[in-house]
């Protein structure tokens, strides 16, 4: 063991969870951001946890109205889903830059990405000022899943994303197909 950068050991833990967050701007338009800092909070009743930074236009977003959806996307939406998390919504439509279809949630109001593999439904109860983020704890209030794309997406350090399921067969870049 030696002592090592907070850098370099967010790098060495690599590969981080990398998911999609979808959220109702102020005007009533969807907006979509890559997260990698999501974490459950609590098992029954299920609850998540995810942190945004205090400048995201996503952050604004929550504050307006503090509904999201959290959509892992699937290996086949690698390219859309690194645009999410490169680009602001306040640059334009993530849907369309993307090449996503939204798609009606059943009980909040940001929609849902067509083709996640995993997505949640949920309604912030908690928000939490840290250093430079805010953390918003919700409820999970509906699930849904294509078991028939088992493919998720994680992070290495912040410069790209591979494919893993959960018997640990995994593909590089796919970002780069
Ligand atoms: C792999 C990866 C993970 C990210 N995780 C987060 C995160 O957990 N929280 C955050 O605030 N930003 C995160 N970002 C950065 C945002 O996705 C990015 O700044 C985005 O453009 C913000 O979009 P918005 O301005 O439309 O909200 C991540 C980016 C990448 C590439």
């Amino acid at each position: 063991m030696q002592t090592i950068t907070w850098d370099e050991a967010i790098m060495l833990l690599s590969p981080h969870s990398y998911t999609l967050l979808s959220t109702l701007a102020p005007d009533g338009r969807a907006n979509l951001m890559g997260v990698g800092w999501w974490t459950i909070v609590s098992w029954a009743p299920p609850q998540l946890a995810i942190s945004i930074g205090r400048a995201q236009f996503s952050r604004e977003c929550l504050d307006a109205i503090p509904e999201f959806a959290l959509c892992f996307p699937a290996l086949s939406q690698a390219r859309g889903a690194w645009l999410c998390g490169t680009v602001s919504g306040r640059d334009g439509d993530k849907f369309a830059m993307a090449g996503f279809t939204p798609r009606p949630s059943e009980r909040i109001r940001p929609p849902l990405v067509d083709g996640a593999t995993v997505s949640f439904e949920c309604k912030v109860t908690n928000r939490l000022v840290t250093g430079d983020h805010v953390l918003y704890i919700a409820d999970v209030l509906e699930v849904h899943g294509s078991p028939e794309s088992p493919m998720h997406l994680y992070s290495i350090h912040y410069n790209k994303l591979v494919a893993i399921d959960k018997d640990l067969h995994h593909v590089d870049s796919p970002e780069d197909e």
